[in-house]
Parts: structure tokens; C-alpha cells; sequence
């Protein structure tokens, strides 16, 4: 069994850092947000997850200031909305490094719908969307209390947008959405199509 502390991997045998492969898979926070402009912004973060569901809560975490910290920040709202199998292409495209002021929506071709709770507009297409309202927004530190780069920042769900075609007796056929997650390395996704159940012993 290796044993390596992460700074001192050995870089012959693990040329690219594995971590993101062991936290697998990740979902994908496909965000949208508003500046102070009013111009509006989308882009996916993997360093993203549901964090509690009394009140339900979910985050994203910023590798340095973009622009989503920054508006979600300065807005206090962002919109999750849900990357499906159908829409990985443009989900792809909304990261790209656009000049601040153009749209990803109009770059990925994707249409906007309204929020009813939020200012964020939602992805039309996403078949999930949850309005949220920022309660957090954290500058990471290290062990040594020194600043890390990333922001994290924390919603609590307001709002829920859901397709009602995917309800199926009276639950979300996930395996019908298929989200789709981020795996190990550069490039690497996978899609959710199918579950196993196991039930909790009492
Ligand atoms: C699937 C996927 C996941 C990503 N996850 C993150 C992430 O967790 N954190 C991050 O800082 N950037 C992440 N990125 C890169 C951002 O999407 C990219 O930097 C984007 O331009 C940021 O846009 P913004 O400045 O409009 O927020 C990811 C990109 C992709 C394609």
C-alpha cells in the first residue's frame, strides 16, 4: 500500500495528481449569477456538493476570485442548474474564459428563463434549477492559517424549478435526468443512468 503525504508524491509513478480521482465523482454546480452590471454569468464548478437538507444548502467552490464568487458575493443569489447528459456540451462551453460582460448563456446557445425568487436568470433546458440565496461566502486557509486561494460560497435553496415529466410515482427518475459528474482527471465525466438500492439497517 503507498503511503505519500501530498506535496512529496512521486511524480514518476503519479505524474498527474490523483486526488480528484479518488473524490469521485464530483457534481457538477452549473451556476448562474448576476453582476453589479447586470450583466449575467454561467459557468460549471465540480468543487461543489449539497451540504445539508435542514435547511437544504449547497456550495461551490472558486479556485481564486472569478466571477461567480465575486457576483453570487456581491449579488448574495445564484441559481444551481442541472447538467444533464443532454446538455454536456454546453455545459462545457460556459467555461470558457469569456471577457467579463458576454454572456455564456448566448456563447453555449443556450436560452435563459426567469428565476421567480432570485435575479439570476436559470438554464431553460435544465430540467433542475434551485434559486439560492448566499449565507456563506468563506476565503479557504491552510493548516497554517495561511490565505488558500479559494472562495467558497454557501446557498440555502429557496426556490425549486423541476421538470414534472421526470416525476415517476411521486419521485425524481434520476436515471431518466442523467446528470452528469466530474471524475478523475482532465476530460473525465461520468453520467448517472442507473441506481442499485440498499437499505439502512434500523
Ligand atoms: C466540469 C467543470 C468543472 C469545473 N469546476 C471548477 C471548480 O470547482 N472550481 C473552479 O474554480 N473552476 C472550475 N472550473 C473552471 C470554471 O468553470 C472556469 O474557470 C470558468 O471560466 C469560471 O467562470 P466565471 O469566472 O464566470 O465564474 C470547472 C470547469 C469545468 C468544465
Amino acid at each position: 500500500m503507498l503511503f505519500y503525504e501530498p506535496a512529496e508524491r512521486n511524480r514518476d509513478l503519479l505524474p498527474h495528481d490523483p486526488f480528484k480521482a479518488f473524490i469521485a465523482p464530483r457534481p457538477i454546480g452549473w451556476v448562474s449569477t448576476v453582476g453589479p452590471g447586470g450583466a449575467v454569468n454561467l459557468a460549471p464548478y465540480s468543487y461543489f456538493n449539497a451540504v445539508c437538507d435542514r435547511p437544504p444548502m449547497i456550495m461551490f467552490s472558486s479556485d481564486g476570485p472569478k466571477d461567480s464568487a465575486t457576483f453570487a458575493g456581491s449579488g448574495g443569489e445564484f441559481v444551481w442548474n442541472m447538467p444533464t447528459w443532454d446538455l454536456r456540451e454546453a455545459m462545457n462551453e460556459t467555461s470558457a474564459s469569456l471577457p467579463r460582460g458576454r454572456s455564456e448563456f448566448e456563447a453555449a446557445g443556450l436560452e435563459m428563463a426567469p428565476s421567480r425568487l432570485v435575479a439570476p436568470p436559470r438554464v431553460a433546458a435544465a430540467p433542475v434549477a434551485l434559486e439560492c440565496r448566499v449565507v456563506h461566502r468563506v476565503q479557504l486557509q491552510d493548516i497554517d492559517s495561511q490565505p488558500a486561494p479559494n472562495i467558497v460560497v454557501f446557498g440555502q435553496v429557496v426556490g425549486v424549478h423541476l421538470d414534472e415529466r421526470y416525476i415517476v410515482d411521486g419521485r425524481v427518475d434520476l436515471a431518466a435526468l442523467k446528470p452528469i459528474a466530474r471524475c478523475g482527471y482532465k476530460g473525465d465525466y461520468t453520467v448517472v443512468d442507473a441506481l442499485f438500492e440498499m437499505v439502512r439497517p434500523a
